[in-house]
């Protein structure tokens, strides 16, 4: 009797654990590897995007559309010349000047002899004063604090300066080095996050951009995870300057998951991961989205 009693309760209580813990299921790995170690950590994927017309289109999806999976803030109406990209470029600059009066903020930022040169193409990095990993937008928003400006992270300031820094390195192949070390971990932690399934519509983050790139969700194509974050922050011409944590928010959001506030750890982390897979293309802003 008591035998059986266990075994009904058994059978009540497993299956509701198995449930509660649904939602940490792990979204299958692709099998498409990036190469990450030290100096090799370009990612390597950039030959098969560099140009448009000669796209592999056996990665993906319509072989039409296939430009769109990486490049796709090139979608019309985008114009190169002139966007909304481009007025942010000048008030980063501008405001990047009043900050670097006593040329304290560059200094901050980590920019050596050649300025801020291929500065953009090093972040996320470690920060020893601030003790953790940090993205480019996080370090100007704690250098501004150093002179007693306030630039929020995720504001359309902050992230206009972000933009003129990356404009100093456009063309420069992104490479952050996740090797090794807390840059390794933090990869680690983000390739985890982008598999892991969350939120109401139990997705992950490769639920979409592994398994159904180029697929279409609302006329919006699917892009992959490759060469994201070389664009970035993207003036979007339907709201604001968008930096990458906000736009790791604007997914969430979409899937019905509880966003995070822009330099949260785990955004951070996804950052890097990002990043890495964007090692070996070229920064390339302003960019301009729908
Ligand atoms: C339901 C599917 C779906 C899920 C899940 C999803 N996304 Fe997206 N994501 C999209 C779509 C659709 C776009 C817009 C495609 C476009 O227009 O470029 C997009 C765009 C992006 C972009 C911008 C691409 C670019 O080139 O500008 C990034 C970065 C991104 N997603 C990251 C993430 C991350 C990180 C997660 C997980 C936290 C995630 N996404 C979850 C569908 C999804």
């Amino acid at each position: 009797m008591k035998r059986i009693a266990l075994l009904l309760w058994l059978s009540l209580v497993l299956p509701l654990a198995a449930a509660s813990d649904a939602h940490r299921e792990y979204d299958a790995m692709e099998t498409y590897e990036p190469h990450v170690r030290g100096d090799q950590s370009l990612s390597g994927s950039y030959k098969h995007w560099a140009h448009p017309g000669k796209l592999d289109w056996r990665l993906a999806g319509n072989p039409e559309e296939n430009w769109k999976l990486n490049w796709k803030f090139m979608d019309p109406p985008f114009n190169a010349s002139v966007h909304g990209g481009h007025f942010a470029l000048d008030r980063g600059e501008q405001l990047f000047r009043e900050l670097n009066a006593k040329a304290r903020f560059a200094r901050c930022l980590g920019a050596g002899k050649a300025g801020l040169k291929g500065l953009r193409a090093r972040y996320p990095q470690y920060r020893a004063d601030l003790k953790r990993i940090a993205g480019l937008e996080e370090v100007i928003e704690y250098c501004a604090a150093r002179e007693g400006r306030v630039l929020q992270n995720g504001s359309y300031d902050n992230s206009a300066v972000s933009l003129y820094v990356a404009s100093q390195s456009n063309g420069m192949p992104m490479r952050v080095d996740v090797g090794k070390g807390v840059m390794r971990d933090a990869f680690e932690r983000g390739r985890k996050l982008f598999h892991t399934r969350a939120g109401k519509l139990h997705l992950a983050c490769s639920s979409c951009h592994t398994h159904k790139v180029g697929l279409q969700l609302r006329g919006s194509v699917i892009t992959t995870p490759y060469g994201d974050a070389v664009h970035y922050p993207v003036y979007r011409t339907r709201y604001f300057l968008q930096s990458l944590h906000l736009r790791f928010a604007e997914c969430n959001l979409d899937t019905r998951t509880q966003p995070l506030v822009p330099g949260s750890r785990a955004y951070t982390d996804l950052e890097v991961f990002m990043t890495a897979l964007s090692n070996g293309y070229p920064v390339t802003v302003p960019s301009e989205r729908d």
